[in-house]
């Protein structure tokens, strides 16, 4: 039997909220980028500013891959702490899936992002429904960690920071 660390390891606190950040920095920096593969699937010329934008998009997603990666080895060796103490054995259930599933679609993200952005294949519309699905797991998560911390007040928040 594995036994649980007390707390996450430095490094998965802090990559947690790199992640975090660099999709907030994805929400915002999108735009450009759906430009440029519609004038690359067009025959269209890409305008200079908009390729830079672009190339933003990609490095930061590439980012977010690479430390996704790094969480899941550091979730392999060191392991995670077990659900506060007092949770619902369905609210844990239900916790352990959710994280499953941002992991499962950030991955998602990146593979569709990359076949679209080095034309392996058109993926722009699965990236952008993975991208909703993203949206609403995250929201999700956000919401639930709030109403532990304050609500139940059983320190969930406390464990990432
Ligand atoms: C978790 C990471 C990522 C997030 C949250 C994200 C988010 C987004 C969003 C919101 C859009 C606009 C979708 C639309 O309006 O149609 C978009 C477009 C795009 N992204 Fe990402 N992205 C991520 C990673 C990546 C990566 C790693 C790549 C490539 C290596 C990539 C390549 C693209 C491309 C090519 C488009 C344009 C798709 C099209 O219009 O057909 N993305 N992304
Ligand atoms: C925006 C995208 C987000 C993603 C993709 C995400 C992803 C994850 C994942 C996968 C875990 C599981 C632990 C791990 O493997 O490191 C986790 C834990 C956690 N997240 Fe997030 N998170 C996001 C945003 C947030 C936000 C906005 C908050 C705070 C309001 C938050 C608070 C927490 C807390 C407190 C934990 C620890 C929960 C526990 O172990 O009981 N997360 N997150």
């Amino acid at each position: 039997m594995t036994v649980s660390p007390q707390a996450y390891h430095p490094a998965q606190k802090i990559l947690h909220w790199v992640v975090v950040l660099g999709i907030l920095a994805q929400w915002s920096l999108n735009e450009p980028i759906v430009r440029v593969i519609e004038a690359m699937q067009t025959g269209g010329t890409p305008v200079d500013g908009d390729m830079t934008m672009a190339l933003v998009h990609v490095s930061i997603g590439s980012a977010i891959f690479l430390s996704v990666l790094a969480r899941l080895v550091l979730r392999m060796r060191h392991g995670v702490p077990d659900h506060a103490l007092g949770t619902p054995e369905m609210q844990a259930q239900i916790a352990t899936w959710m994280h499953r599933a941002l992991y499962a679609t950030l991955i998602a993200m990146v593979i569709t992002g990359g076949m679209t952005w080095n034309g392996v294949a058109p993926l722009g519309d699965l990236h952008f429904y993975f991208n909703i699905l993203l949206f609403a797991l995250a929201l999700a998560h956000a919401a639930a960690a709030l109403f532990n911390q304050f609500v139940r007040k059983d320190g969930t928040l406390r464990r990432m920071m």
